[in-house]
């Protein structure tokens, strides 16, 4: 991993904003989702059956959400550095490999965990470990991986990739991630995110998408939302 490791190293390299992010609005997202479920198993009863049930069927959600973000950087975004810097994704691609194996080894204890307190302290220990190995992950994409895409390829050229990325992602699964990312961001953020939608879809078709994911903002901010893109119609 070449994430520097000073806070001032990586304010200095983060404090800007891309003209094109390519993975600022999925790494919230996940961000967002990897701190709920943390709190949330940390906090568990491992006695109590509906808690554990909905919080394991969560993260086994999201560790599914963590290999399809896997597998789209895999298929777009390291064949594209490849193409104009062999071999300049190959450790960021190693940390993938890495992260593939953590996720089947986090599937496994989700599946034996039971009702037994050890095996719980040993669940949420393990998946405290991997969300500190992602989070730096993601800012080594965010701050090292960024710019040398700026390096090798024009806004538009990166606007195209990211495109074919998001193209690539099945309905259910772009529903699931705007689950993550709609209540992770801000309100700009969420116009940004679902602006763009409200004028590709059909009026019915967003309509359903907004239901579905109305339960994920408070009242006001689902109303801000509401307003606001009625209004940048
Ligand atoms: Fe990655
Ligand atoms: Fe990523």
């Amino acid at each position: 991993m070449n994430l520097p490791v000073s806070p001032t190293a990586i304010s200095s390299q983060a404090s800007r904003v891309p003209s094109v992010d390519l993975y600022g609005a999925a790494h919230r997202g996940l961000r967002w989702a990897h701190a709920t479920l943390l709190l949330r198993l940390g906090s568990t009863s491992p006695g109590d059956g509906a808690q554990t049930a909905q919080l394991l069927a969560d993260l086994g959600g999201l560790l599914d959400l963590c290999t399809v973000h896997l597998n789209l950087e895999d298929r777009h975004y390291h064949p594209a550095l490849e193409r104009r810097s062999p071999g300049s994704s190959e450790a960021n691609a190693e940390t993938h490999t890495q992260h593939y194996a953590a996720l089947a080894a986090l599937r496994a204890l989700l599946a034996t965990v039971g009702t037994d307190p050890a095996g719980w302290r040993g669940l949420y220990l393990a998946y405290a470990s991997f969300v500190g190995e992602d989070l730096l992950h993601m800012s080594e994409e965010e701050t090292v991986m960024q710019p040398r895409f700026e390096e090798l390829y024009s806004p538009a050229e990166l606007r195209q990739l990211n495109e074919d990325l998001v193209a690539d992602i099945s309905a259910a699964d772009k529903v699931s991630f705007l689950r993550l990312m709609l209540p992770a961001a801000n309100r700009e953020g969420r116009i940004a995110l679902l602006g763009p939608l409200q004028t590709s879809l059909p009026a019915g078709a967003f309509q359903g998408l907004l239901a579905a994911l109305r339960p994920t903002l408070c009242e006001a901010d689902f109303e801000y939302l509401v307003a606001n893109l009625h209004a940048s119609r």
